[in-house]
């Protein structure tokens, strides 16, 4: 099974990073093949609606970036996880541009431009944020889960990881098993 780990974090070693990277371990100990990917090292450019990708023939982004090798690993990939911090209740930019860029390779039913070529992945989606109370951006996360679904994702778990503001994921001793088992439950 292969998994890939989305980080659209612009810390590479911050939160969102730790946990993604924790979940991957678990899915690895039940022998997944895992990869992560993480925005710090990455050039993705937003969407530019041009709507090239949806011309005949399927001719993908026109954007040559490091997209173009995202869409690549999503395509070979049984499994995402993407992780983004909370920025002022929502993901990050960065998760947002990401997620418009898959308008070149998944294009819902409701869209005029339907594509069926990426469907039915299982998708683990993680928040870390700042405040401790894990339901104060709830209906935040439940729409984002929706829409990925109407993505046609598989959503197994939205993970949120609340409380960094007061202790960094890497110092919280509780989070370890709980996040290598999440990953060991996406393989079984
Ligand atoms: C620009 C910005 C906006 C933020 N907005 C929120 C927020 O609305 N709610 C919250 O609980 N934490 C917020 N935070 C805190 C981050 O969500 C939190 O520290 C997160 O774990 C950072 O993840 P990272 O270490 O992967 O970058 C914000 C942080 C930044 C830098």
């Amino acid at each position: 099974m292969k998994i890939i780990g989305i980080i659209a974090s612009p810390r590479k070693v911050g939160n969102t990073a730790w946990v993604v990277n924790k979940i991957l371990e678990g899915a690895k100990e039940q022998g997944a093949d895992i990869q992560s990917w993480c925005f710090s090292d990455l050039d993705i450019k937003p969407c530019r609606g041009c709507l090239c990708c949806h011309e005949e023939g399927d001719p993908g982004c026109i954007i040559k970036d490091d997209m173009q090798e995202l869409y690549g690993a999503i395509e070979q990939a049984d499994a995402l996880v993407f992780g983004s911090p909370v920025y002022m209740g929502q993901m990050s930019g960065q998760a947002k541009i990401f997620t418009d860029r898959l308008f070149a390779q998944i294009s819902p039913r409701f869209s005029p431009h339907y594509k069926e070529k990426v469907r039915n992945k299982k998708l683990i989606l993680v928040f870390t944020q700042g405040n401790p109370d894990p339901g104060m951006f709830q209906v935040y996360f439940d729409y984002t889960k929706h829409i990925f679904q109407l993505l046609e994702f598989d959503v197994k778990d939205v993970v949120v990881v609340a409380g960094m503001r007061n202790e960094p994921a890497h110092e919280r001793k509780d989070l370890d098993t709980v996040m290598k088992d999440i990953g060991s439950t996406l393989v079984s």
